[in-house]
């Protein structure tokens, strides 16, 4: 059974994002995906609110698991008995930081591979700051996530506002 984490920040989860797990479940048995908690990033939600987000987006597919981890990829990787890491490719720009993560996760377990995956044109240009950004200035974030991060976006910039 070939089972992969797709690990991320994701905050919150985008098209693109879902572009990835959907084009990854073609591919393997099982996917998790995989909430980093303990990031360099400052993130606007919570490790519980990213997560009920993504659970919320994929509520269709089968064969995925949402869960977060701690401490190095690697190892959760290991204890999840996945060999494979999915990545996004967006643009060539994200070649060079994911040849890092993937060289230096490599050098720390070797049975595990890093399988890059391209973002679909459509949404190549998105980001999970981007989108944040556009939101706290109420715009229009329908084409980059589901109707339900939308909500919740907005919700976390007018609580935000009010406090
Ligand atoms: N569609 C849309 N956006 C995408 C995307 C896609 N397909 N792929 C990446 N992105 C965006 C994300 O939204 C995010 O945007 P942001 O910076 O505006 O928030 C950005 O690209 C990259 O973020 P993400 O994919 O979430 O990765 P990350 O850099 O936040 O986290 C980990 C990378 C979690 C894999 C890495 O930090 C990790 O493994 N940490 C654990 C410690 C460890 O083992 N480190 C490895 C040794 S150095």
């Amino acid at each position: 059974m070939k089972v992969a984490i797709y690990p991320g920040t994701f905050d919150p989860i985008t098209y693109g994002h879902i572009d990835i797990i959907e084009r990854a479940l073609k591919i393997v048995d099982k996917l998790v995906i995989a909430v980093l908690v303990n990031g360099n990033k400052k993130p606007l939600f919570s490790v519980e609110e990213r997560i009920n987000m993504i659970k919320d987006s994929i509520i269709n597919l089968k064969n995925v698991e949402v869960d977060s981890f701690n401490g190095l990829l690697v190892d959760y990787a290991k204890m999840k008995n996945a060999n494979i890491i999915v990545r996004g490719l967006r643009a060539v720009t994200d070649f060079e930081y994911e040849l890092q993560l993937a060289q230096t996760n490599r050098q720390m377990n070797d049975n595990i591979d890093t399988v890059f995956l391209l973002t679909g044109l459509k949404y190549s240009y998105i980001s999970s700051s981007t989108v944040k950004e556009v939101a706290s200035y109420n715009g229009d974030i329908s084409k980059f996530v589901t109707e339900n991060v939308a909500k919740e976006l907005k919700a976390k910039y007018i609580e935000n506002i009010i406090k």
